[in-house]
């Protein structure tokens, strides 16, 4: 992929920050950690559960608003309004491929599977977050995994994600849901692997 190519589509990424503004800030960029999630059309994927009094809908039409302010709130992939929601989520989302935490009306959980010309036929899974007084419960685990139905169901043969090095809690839920390390051209290669796979999946007993 070309530089230019890519410093026009930004979209790919999962974590908001550009790439664009990693070159154009001048820093030479750690490449992003590439997951790759193969679906079989026949896999069973029952719908996750989340607990009282959390709940889980795909978006609607009428939630930007709700949506721009999640995403400002959760705090991690920088500034939000409707315009950009529309061009790097909406606009590419997957039938389906919006998905929410609420506790009553407000959005406290999202995660979105869309498609992006370079990733074909695969969905890109992007902006998995939840605000910061709901995590710890499960709740990115159910989100991820609704996103993975709603891309079989649109009979996507595999989803892939880029994340971050310090994301280690994305990291561990995105391994306990299947997805694997894709090396490849731009992404982490086996030795960042090794050191991210360290912190993220290795524990000792206590
Ligand atoms: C990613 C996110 C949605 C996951 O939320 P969550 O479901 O509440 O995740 P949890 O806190 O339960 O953590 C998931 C797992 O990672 C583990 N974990 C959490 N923090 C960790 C850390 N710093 N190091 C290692 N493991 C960690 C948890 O113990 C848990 O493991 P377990 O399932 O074996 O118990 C949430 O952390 C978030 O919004 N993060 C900020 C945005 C982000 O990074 N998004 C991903 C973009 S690619």
């Amino acid at each position: 992929m070309g530089l230019v190519h890519l410093m026009k589509r930004t979209s790919f990424v999962s974590y908001g920050r550009s790439l664009f503004g990693l070159l154009s800030a001048g820093r030479a960029p750690v490449p992003l950690l590439r997951m790759f999630r193969k679906l079989h059309p026949t896999e069973r994927l029952q719908p996750a559960t989340v607990p009282v009094p959390y709940r889980l809908r795909p978006y609607e039409p009428g939630d930007e608003d709700s949506w721009v302010g999640l995403l400002n709130g959760s705090g991690e992939f920088g500034l939000w309004d409707r315009r950009r929601l529309h061009d790097e989520v909406v606009g590419p989302l997957l039938p389906g491929g919006g998905v929410f935490v609420t506790v009553g009306d407000e959005l406290v959980g999202c995660a979105s599977a869309c498609f992006v010309d370079e990733f074909e036929p695969y969905a890109i899974l992007m902006y998995v977050a939840l605000l910061p007084g709901h995590r710890g419960r499960g709740l990115g685990h159910a989100l991820v995994w609704e996103t993975m139905r709603a891309a079989q169901r649109a009979e996507v043969p595999g989803m892939l994600l880029h994340t971050e090095n310090h994301r280690l809690a994305a990291i561990r839920t995105y391994f306990q849901l299947g997805f694997l390390p894709r090396l490849g051209t731009g992404a982490a290669d086996e030795r960042q692997w090794t050191d991210v796979l360290g912190k993220a999946l290795l524990r000792r007993e206590e």
